[in-house]
This record gives structure tokens, C-alpha cells and sequence, in this order.
């Protein structure tokens, strides 16, 4: 076993993540959520979150020292997202990181959230090869990244103008009536839909730039759904969820596979929630591999917000030699993806 012991933290939505990595070695990854709080509001309610991580968080850390049978004396760094996120709950993480390091006089890392979803492959697949592109979609974010290196200025080539890609599946599951966050369920339904039911709209299709849209499709649906409630027809949901679902993975896939072959970069990895949706993962491997590509995605619950990958960028920095960050480092709700460290 070789490389950096280090505890990884993670508030920046509804997931409190505490995650343990010895090098690329996966240890621990204590995740407690709070999604169930939300569900009722059909959305993460900032303040909801926040309390929801501060009785979570010791707890989290207690169980994932306790999982990697190591103390806390004997980690080398300590990382915690610095952002971007919600400002409150990135609070949390970033105060409770900052007492571990002070207590036990360890470096720390204050890292990027989106970062951290390319890291954590690492703890699956080992060292990613770079330069690669990144597909990072999320509830948050929907962004094709150049990562010419891990742990060093990463280079934005599109995002979304309006709506995440996790946003328009968690909006388009509340109009067929599916429970939040509706990325998932959408995905579970899907299975028994035909992905052609409905040839719904792909944003920014064929415009020539990386970047999404996905507003124009939430609204396509929830508008078939209503002309269908409207005649009095039953909404076949799987069908319809199937055929969403196959237009967010049609564009994601096509702009990301166009992405490589633009930069001459062979090297593909998604990460971020939505990378856990089965249509997505497989379109992408077809797709890649018709084009020459290599793909990496974490098995899905490293897609999902969690310690571990926050714990993997961090063990990344350190074993590279890193500048910790300062512990006046603050929370950046909006922490730009060009940015590695706080
Ligand atoms: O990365 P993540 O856990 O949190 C953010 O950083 O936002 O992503 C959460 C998003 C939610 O919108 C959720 O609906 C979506 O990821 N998601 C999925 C799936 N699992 C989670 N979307 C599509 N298919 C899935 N299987
Ligand atoms: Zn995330």
C-alpha cells in the first residue's frame, strides 16, 4: 500500500460525505443524506441542508475512520470541497475540516467540488491518463472540461446556458410524477420505455460549440405531457421518461465524443450524478468506442456526491507536493472550475 492517508469532506448539497484514500486505495466512504428531508419540497432546501450536515458530519468521520481501521492521528492531509456549492452547507464541511487540521496539525486542502468528481475515478481505475476530456454532469453543473493535469488549471470548453443536466431530469420527473431527486427514478422507469416514443429536442444540437441546453427539452415535455393530460390520455411515463432520457444522453454523448476528437485527445471520463444513469453510460461507451475513444466512469455511487473523491484529489495534491491551503481559506459557493485549490 503506497501513497497519502488522507480524510476527505464533502457538503456541498444534500450529501455529508466523509471519505478515507491511501493513495488510490479506496478505505472508506461514509455518505449520509439528507434527500429524504427534501423530497416534499421537490428540491435541496439550503438551511435544511445545512443542519441536516452538521449532525451528520462528526458522526460521518467517526464511522469512516472506524471503516478504514485507521485513527485519526495517523492521516498525512485532510481535504474538504471549498466549493463551488451551497454557501451554508459548504460552510459546514469547510469549518469542520478546517478544526480536524488545526486539532491534529495536519495539512489541508480546500478543493473544487468538479475536480474532485474527475479525481475520484482514480480510486477505481488508477492513474488517469492525461490530457483527458471531462464530461461533468450534475445536479449543478453540465460542463466538458480539458484536464491537461489533475492537480493543475483545469480548461473550460462549453456548459450549459441554462439548466443542469441532473436539474432537467429531477424537473421532468416532478411532471410525470416521480419522486426527488428524479434522476434515478427517471432512470429505473426508462427501462421499460421506448427511447423513441417521442422524438423530444436536442438543444444546441448542431450549433458547433461544447456548450448545453436543456431548458427547451424540460419545457418540450412537460408541454406533451400536458396536451396528452389535456385529451384525456392516459401519459405513458416510462415511454416518455425513456425518450428524455435519450436526448440529454444523445447530446452529452455526441458533444462529448466531438470534444475529443476536436483536441485530438482519445481520453474520455464522466463523472458527476448524472454520469450514474445507465442510457448515458452505455450510449457513451458505444459512441466512444465507435470513435476510438477511452472512457472511464466510476461505478455509480462514486458518481454520486461523496467523500472518497474529495479524499482522491486530495491524496492526488499531496503526493505531488501541493501547496496546502491556508486555514483563512474560505467557502466559495462559486468557485471557478478553473481552479483546483482554495
Ligand atoms: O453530483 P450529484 O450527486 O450532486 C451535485 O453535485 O449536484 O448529482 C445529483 C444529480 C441529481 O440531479 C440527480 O437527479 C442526478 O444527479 N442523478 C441521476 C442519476 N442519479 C443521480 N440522473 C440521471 N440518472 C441517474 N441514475
Ligand atoms: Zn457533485
Amino acid at each position: 500500500m503506497t501513497g497519502p492517508l488522507v480524510l476527505g469532506i464533502e457538503t456541498s448539497c444534500d450529501e455529508t460525505g466523509a471519505g478515507i484514500v491511501r493513495g488510490n486505495e479506496l478505505l472508506a466512504d461514509a455518505v449520509a443524506s439528507s434527500v429524504d428531508e427534501h423530497a416534499r419540497f421537490g428540491g435541496v432546501v439550503p438551511e435544511v441542508a445545512s443542519r441536516a450536515h452538521l449532525q451528520a458530519m462528526v458522526p460521518a468521520v467517526d464511522r469512516a475512520l472506524a471503516t478504514a481501521g485507521v485513527s485519526a492521528s495517523e492521516l498525512d492531509a485532510i481535504a474538504v470541497t471549498a466549493g463551488p456549492g451551497l454557501a451554508g452547507a459548504l460552510l459546514v464541511g469547510v469549518s469542520a475540516a478546517k478544526a480536524y487540521a488545526l486539532a491534529l496539525g495536519k495539512p489541508l486542502y480546500g478543493v473544487n467540488h468538479l475536480a474532485a468528481h474527475v479525481a475520484v475515478d482514480q480510486l477505481e481505475h488508477g492513474p488517469l491518463p492525461t490530457p483527458a476530456i471531462a464530461l461533468l454532469v450534475s445536479g449543478g453543473h453540465s460542463s466538458l472540461l480539458l484536464v491537461p493535469d489533475l492537480a493543475g488549471a483545469v480548461v473550460p470548453l462549453g456548459a450549459t446556458i441554462d439548466d443542469a443536466a441532473g436539474e432537467a431530469f429531477d424537473k421532468v420527473a416532478r411532471v410525470l410524477g416521480l419522486p426527488f431527486p428524479g434522476g434515478p427514478h427517471i432512470d429505473r422507469v426508462a427501462r421499460d420505455g421506448d427511447e423513441q416514443f417521442v422524438t423530444f429536442p436536442r438543444g444546441k444540437y448542431h450549433d458547433g460549440t461544447f456548450d448545453f441546453s436543456f431548458s427547451g427539452l424540460k419545457t418540450a415535455v412537460a408541454r406533451w405531457v400536458e396536451a396528452r393530460e389535456a385529451a384525456g390520455e392516459p401519459v405513458p411515463v416510462a415511454d416518455v421518461a425513456a425518450s428524455f432520457q435519450q436526448a440529454v444522453a444523445d447530446v452529452l454523448t455526441r458533444k462529448a465524443v466531438d470534444a475529443c476528437l476536436a483536441r485530438g485527445v482519445p481520453q474520455l471520463i464522466i463523472g458527476g450524478g448524472v454520469a450514474a444513469n445507465s442510457r448515458l453510460r452505455a450510449l457513451a461507451a458505444q459512441r466512444c468506442e465507435a470513435a476510438g475513444i477511452a472512457l472511464r466512469v466510476p461505478r455509480p455511487g462514486l458518481c454520486t456526491d461523496n467523500g472518497a473523491m474529495v479524499a482522491a484529489l486530495g491524496a492526488e495534491l499531496h503526493a505531488r507536493g501541493a501547496q496546502p491551503s491556508a486555514l483563512d481559506f474560505a467557502a466559495d459557493s462559486a468557485l471557478p472550475v478553473t481552479q483546483v485549490t482554495a
